[in-house]
Order: C-alpha cells, then sequence, then structure tokens
C-alpha cells in the first residue's frame, strides 16, 4: 500500500511551489497550493529505476530509442486503446517548449493563436513572446461547467484568419473534460478553415467519475474524411509529468502523425539547438509507463479524487459563499470566490497573508479568472483540511 498521507518536507529542496513564494517573503507555515506539481512522491517502480541509473552512474548522451517508443506506444494502446507508431513521437523537454515550437513553426509574427479564456497561463505567454497575435475565445459558465462558445471560435477564426488554436484537454484550470461532440466540434471548425490544432493533454489521466479522456484524434475515428483531414492539422501533446510526478525531469512527448507537420515541427526544434532528451527522464518514463506504473497510478487517482470530493463537500457546508466548480478532470480545483465581491488583489492577500493558504490567482489565466482561483489538491489530505479550516476562519 502506498502511503499518500505522508506529509513531505519539500521546503530547501529548490521546489517551485514552496521555496519561490518564501523567497518573495510569504510565511513559512503558508499551505501552498499553487503550481500543478504534486507533493507526493513519484511511483516506487520510477524511484527504483532512477537509483539503479545513478548505481550504474554513467550519465552521457542518451538515447533509448525503441525501448523508449516502445513503453509510449505500449501505454497509449493499453490505456487509451490509442495507436501511435515510434515515427509518430517527438521527444521534448516539456510540453510548454512544445507549444511554443508549435507556435513558431506554424504560425509568422503578427498572426492569429486562438486560446480560450479561461485558459492556462503558458498558451498566452508563447504566443505573445514569439510576437503571435492572441485571439480569445470566452467559455462560457452554464450550471457550474464551461463550455465552448463554437459560433464564437468559428467568427473568431474568419475574422482574424487565425493560423493556430491550442487548447488544453482536460482543461486548465476550469476541470472540463471536452467530450467527444465537443472536440468533433472543434475539428470540424478547424478542417473548414485549416487551422493547426494544438492540443495539450497533459493532465490526460485525470478524469473523474463517469468522465473519459478522449485523444483529440480518436474522437473523429468514425468519421473517416474528417480522421484524415484533421490528422493533418492535428498535434498532440502529452507527458507523464504530471501523473508521475516527473516536472523536474524534463520530458514530454508530442504526438503527430501527419509526417510534413512533424517534420515542420522537428526542423523548428532542430533551430533551438536542442536535440537530446535527458538520459534520466527517459528512464523515468520507460519505469512510469509500466504495469507497476499503471497500479501506483490507480491509487493516486483514487486518493486525488477522494480530495477532491471532500473540498466540494467541505465547502458546500461550511463556507457555501465559495462556489465550487464541477470538476471533472485534473487535481486542480476552480473556486468561484465573486460572492465575497472582493477586488483581485484584496482576494489574494486574504488567502496569503490572512489564511496563508496560497492558491492560483483566476486572473492568471485571462480576465474571465477575475474573483476565482485555482486550488491543486495533490497533496495530504491532511494538509487540504488545515488549509479549509484556515479559509473558513479567515472568510466567514
Ligand atoms: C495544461 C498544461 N500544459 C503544460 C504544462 C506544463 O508542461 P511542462 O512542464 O511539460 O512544460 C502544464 C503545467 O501545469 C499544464 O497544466
Amino acid at each position: 500500500m502506498i502511503n499518500f498521507d505522508k506529509i513531505i518536507d519539500r521546503s530547501n529542496r529548490g521546489a517551485r511551489k514552496i521555496d519561490y513564494p518564501i523567497s518573495k517573503g510569504e510565511s513559512i507555515d503558508t499551505i501552498q497550493m499553487w503550481i500543478a506539481d504534486m507533493d507526493f512522491e513519484t511511483a516506487p517502480c520510477v524511484k527504483d529505476a532512477l537509483k539503479d541509473l545513478v548505481e550504474y552512474g554513467v550519465f552521457g548522451y542518451t538515447d533509448y530509442n525503441n525501448k523508449y517508443f516502445d513503453s509510449m506506444i505500449n501505454w497509449f494502446d493499453k490505456r487509451y486503446n490509442f495507436e501511435i507508431k515510434s515515427e509518430e513521437i517527438v521527444r521534448t523537454p516539456g510540453v510548454i517548449f512544445a507549444l511554443a515550437m508549435a507556435v513558431k513553426a506554424f504560425s509568422k509574427e503578427n498572426e492569429s493563436v486562438l486560446i480560450f479564456n479561461p485558459e492556462y497561463v503558458a498558451f498566452r505567454e508563447v504566443t505573445d513572446l514569439n510576437n503571435r497575435k492572441i485571439i480569445e475565445s470566452n467559455l462560457k459558465l452554464e450550471n457550474n461547467r464551461y463550455y465552448i462558445d463554437f459560433d464564437d471560435v468559428e467568427k473568431k477564426i474568419k475574422e482574424n484568419d487565425v493560423k493556430i488554436l491550442m487548447f488544453c484537454s482536460p482543461f486548465n484550470p476550469c476541470g472540463r473534460v471536452w467530450n467527444k461532440e465537443e472536440l468533433i466540434k472543434l475539428a470540424k471548425i478547424c478542417v473548414d478553415n485549416k487551422v493547426i490544432i494544438v492540443s495539450d493533454e497533459i493532465h490526460m489521466d485525470f478524469v473523474w467519475g463517469e468522465n473519459r479522456h478522449i485523444i483529440f484524434l480518436d474522437a473523429l475515428k468514425d468519421d473517416k474524411e474528417l480522421y484524415e483531414k484533421a490528422k493533418k492539422l492535428t498535434i498532440i501533446n502529452t507527458s507523464a509529468s504530471k501523473t508521475f510526478n516527473l516536472a523536474g525531469l524534463q520530458v514530454a512527448n508530442t504526438i503527430i502523425k501527419d509526417k510534413t507537420l512533424k517534420e515542420k515541427l522537428e526542423a523548428e526544434i532542430g533551430k533551438t539547438g536542442y536535440h537530446r532528451i535527458s538520459g534520466p527522464a527517459q528512464v523515468a518514463l520507460m519505469a512510469a509507463y509500466t504495469e507497476e506504473g499503471y497500479s501506483w497510478a490507480c491509487e493516486l487517482k483514487k486518493y486525488i479524487y477522494n480530495n477532491i470530493l471532500f473540498v466540494k463537500d467541505y465547502i458546500e457546508k461550511n463556507i457555501p459563499k465559495i462556489n465550487v466548480i464541477e470538476t471533472e478532470g485534473t487535481y486542480l480545483m476552480w473556486l468561484d470566490f465573486r460572492k465575497y465581491g472582493l477586488n483581485d488583489d484584496e482576494l489574494q492577500k486574504k488567502l496569503i497573508y490572512g489564511a496563508k493558504v496560497h492558491l492560483d490567482n483566476g486572473l492568471k489565466f485571462g480576465t474571465l479568472g477575475n474573483g476565482f482561483m485555482r486550488m491543486n489538491v495533490a497533496m495530504s489530505k491532511k494538509s487540504i483540511e488545515k488549509s479549509l479550516i484556515r479559509i473558513k476562519e479567515v472568510f466567514n
């Protein structure tokens, strides 16, 4: 049995989640529930593989190639019934890097990239920093869930000659797991308007209850024509880093089924001088994408889902002015504090310096995040309980 209740002291280990806010003056006993990594140890099989590598002690240039690709192929086949071939995989040091490369490869300066509002912050950054125009389509909040405004997406794509649509599935920060119909609608719009689709599926293993993650292209497989057309435009970004807490090791995989598209992305990556992912990162991924890794991930998911239910229940009963948006996927909960009528600065200060709980400020994810906070619940239940008691005391 894995003990996810164990509290690990992450301070003074370079953990961005802990050490960075402290360096900015936050009290050391602030509960850090921001940035999307987990406070848990990775799977024992990953630790063992890395220990073995350290024991071996040679860290030269490393390419596991076939062994690595087989781990990927096997994982996607078994877990998602999704067939990939080794020649469809591009290894990168991270999904954000891959997103930036896609922006550069498939659009020119001043051309438009469409993202949602709210949306994961790095989408905005990689677009803006590469001098592309950000076009936003607002998500609609209805019945406590967020929805895509497809008419608006299509209108904005046409009006702005959008070259790339970049989105994440499952959705960070609002917790939606886009369903088949929604993915098909997006695909149709992109195919009709020849827009490149950059689907960031880094949170794919975290879906809750009846929800199922559908890989973007997999959603289209019943419509052969649509599938074939969309395949020529689609880039799927994946990583073991969220599921196995490996972000510090830097490894991600982009899946591109179209050869021309893949070569374009690889050419852009080639220009950076980056050409080989770290050996330890490859070892970690191969150990993670195994039966042992899968069993561990199942236990982890049970624990996190229980945390999600606990937070929802606690807030509903004890801090009812906060509205918890339905969490269909990810370990990030989207909390609506708007009933308190506080401005962004007041809300942040009240949480960080009053309650001593650091959540991600909703505004970071776009203007529609104003009044919302994102809570990372991939941590021990005890710490979560403590954070909720603190929030209750300060906000009630
Ligand atoms: C949707 C999404 N994409 C990408 C990333 C970061 O990926 P990486 O660390 O591989 O660059 C995150 C991390 O929070 C994320 O939530």
